[in-house]
């Protein structure tokens, strides 16, 4: 006979059993915690400062691209479509040695032929290149071409900075004209208007390499004596590129810039009358601008005028968040080995354009909801819904379905749930027949019609339902006919 257990026995052994209990799911839970982190840890990322543009984000861009195309055509622009991939030393001529970008900031690699690489930062270089290998100079000029599509820069990603980004830039090349560097900023402007972005352009000009030379020299005598203020960025700039310090950010360059030589005070008169005609057809055209004398750009391309497009309002990041930018660039194409060519361009950054438009609220027109629905059952009617499908796209009656759904009743949900007016409904016999059911979706009413008439009775309907001739309307509980098919 087996002792009785004592009460205390009897609960110290129940506390034991929970603890016991506690703590094998403590391991279980600590277990599955560990497989999830495994599990999480093997899922593909991202690179950083690469992203997804997922199908909420794409009404906006499809809107800005249309835009984009359309101010294009407007002003007689062609599309140009350039390889992401170029010959390294056609960036590293171009927008400079010691620039942030190609010092440190270009995809470079060989590839399996030994060639170096690179993934394109920019697209203006690839238009000069292409205008000299397809010979364009002996179009009529200036030659006016646009692009759109992936820059690469490996840059320290933030808000609005990463390193795949796409542009779309315009480029003239071929005329010196003032006239020429005002349109590009017409048209730059003229595509934000429209789409609903305020902008002020920042504009300066740095002249030609020549009176750049002499401004250099008092640029850097104003900042030797500062020298040992400075951080070894700007230290650096200093020695082997003077013109970038005008753009560093550092609060110490900012209070010194107030009392450093202005470029513009040694414009030639050349210079000096492209840049006010430039001025002069700004104003003209009514669009907003302002002085700028420490606006250089990032890139060493540049002669004469250049510019940003600020957007309004931008108080904290500006400069480094401008929309886009641009000016003329009349060495370039003689620097790549083609013939002395003026030429001028801007680009702008589509991600920085979306996100402005998201925080305006700016959105494209809703697509028209689809108001009928097409419902099947059973392989065969899936193959004749194929060629439906076709018969209502080119009637241009936008048809929503659930072909991945198999019971009528889970369609019909769903047809409810879209609010269509109209829902198709295709069974096996109505195949047989060559016959469809045309489902009245607010009086629950149906008729079974000839299939290869369903298209024309549809259009009828929907006319009918706008309201475009009431009159003629006949009532859909009228034309209620009994149907062999019932919803479960
Ligand atoms: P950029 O100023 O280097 O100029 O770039 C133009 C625009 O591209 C910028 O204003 C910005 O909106 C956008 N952008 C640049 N880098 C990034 C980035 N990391 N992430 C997001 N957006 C960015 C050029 O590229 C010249 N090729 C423009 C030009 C054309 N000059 C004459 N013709």
């Amino acid at each position: 006979m087996t002792p009785k257990k004592t009460n205390e026995e009897e609960e110290l052994t129940f506390e034991e059993e929970i603890e016991k209990k506690a703590a094998e799911e403590k391991g279980k839970a600590k277990a599955a915690a560990e497989e999830e982190g495994r599990r999480r840890r093997s899922l593909p990322t991202l690179l950083r400062g690469f992203r997804d543009i997922l199908p909420d984000e794409q009404g906006k861009w499809n809107l800005l691209r249309d835009t984009i195309r359309q101010v294009a055509d407007a002003y007689s622009f062609d599309r140009i479509e350039l390889p992401i991939l170029e010959k390294t030393d056609l960036f590293t001529r171009t927008i400079g040695k010691q620039s942030d970008i190609i010092q440190k900031e270009m995809y470079v690699f060989e590839d399996q032929a030994g060639d170096k690489v690179a993934l394109r930062p920019e697209g203006t270089a690839s238009v000069a290149r292409a205008y000299i290998n397809h010979g364009m100079l002996n179009l009529p000029q200036p030659v006016k071409l646009w692009y759109l599509g992936p820059m690469f820069r490996h840059d320290r990603p933030q808000a609005g900075r990463y390193r795949q980004f796409y542009q779309v830039g315009f480029e003239m090349i071929g005329s010196n004209e003032a006239i020429v560097d005002a349109q590009l900023i017409v048209l730059a402007h003229r595509i934000l208007k429209d789409i609903g972005i305020p902008i002020t352009v920042q504009i300066n000009s740095i002249g030609t390499p020549e009176c750049r030379r002499e401004y250099l020299v008092e640029l850097t005598n104003y900042f030797r004596p500062f020298r040992k203020k400075l951080n070894e960025d700007d230290k650096r700039r200093l020695q082997k590129n003077p013109l970038r310090i005008l753009d560093s950010k550092d609060p110490v360059v900012l209070e010194l810039l107030t009392g450093a030589p202005q470029i513009v005070d040694w414009l030639d008169e050349v210079s000096k009358a492209h840049f006010m005609k430039v001025l002069e057809f700004l104003d003209e055209a009514e669009v907003p601008y302002a002085l700028n004398p420490y606006l250089v750009r990032g890139l060493d391309y540049y002669t004469h005028t250049v510019f940003e497009l600020w957007e309004d309002g931008d108080g904290g990041e500006l400069a480094q968040n401008a929309l886009g930018g641009g000016g003329r660039y009349d060495g370039l194409l003689e620097l790549l080995g083609g013939r002395p060519t003026p030429a001028c361009g801007f680009a702008m950054g589509l991600e920085r354009i979306v996100r402005s438009m998201a925080e305006r609220n700016i959105d494209p027109p809703a697509r028209p909801a689809s108001k009928v629905f097409f419902a099947q059952l059973g392989d065969a009617a899936r193959r004749v819904g194929l060629r439906l499908f076709e018969e209502f796209r080119k009637a241009k009656i936008p048809v929503a379905e659930a072909t991945g759904k198999n019971s009528l009743k889970a369609q019909l949900e769903v047809a409810n749930k879209l609010g269509v007016s109209y829902t198709l409904i295709l069974g096996q016999k109505e195949v047989l027949d060559g016959t469809i059911i045309i489902r009245d979706m607010d009086s629950g009413a149906q008729e079974i019609v000839d299939i290869k008439k369903v298209t024309s009775i549809l259009q009828r309907k929907l006319e009918q339902s706008e309201g475009v001739n009431p009159l003629s309307h006949t009532p859909v509980a009228d034309q209620k006919q009994g149907t062999g098919i019932t919803i479960e």
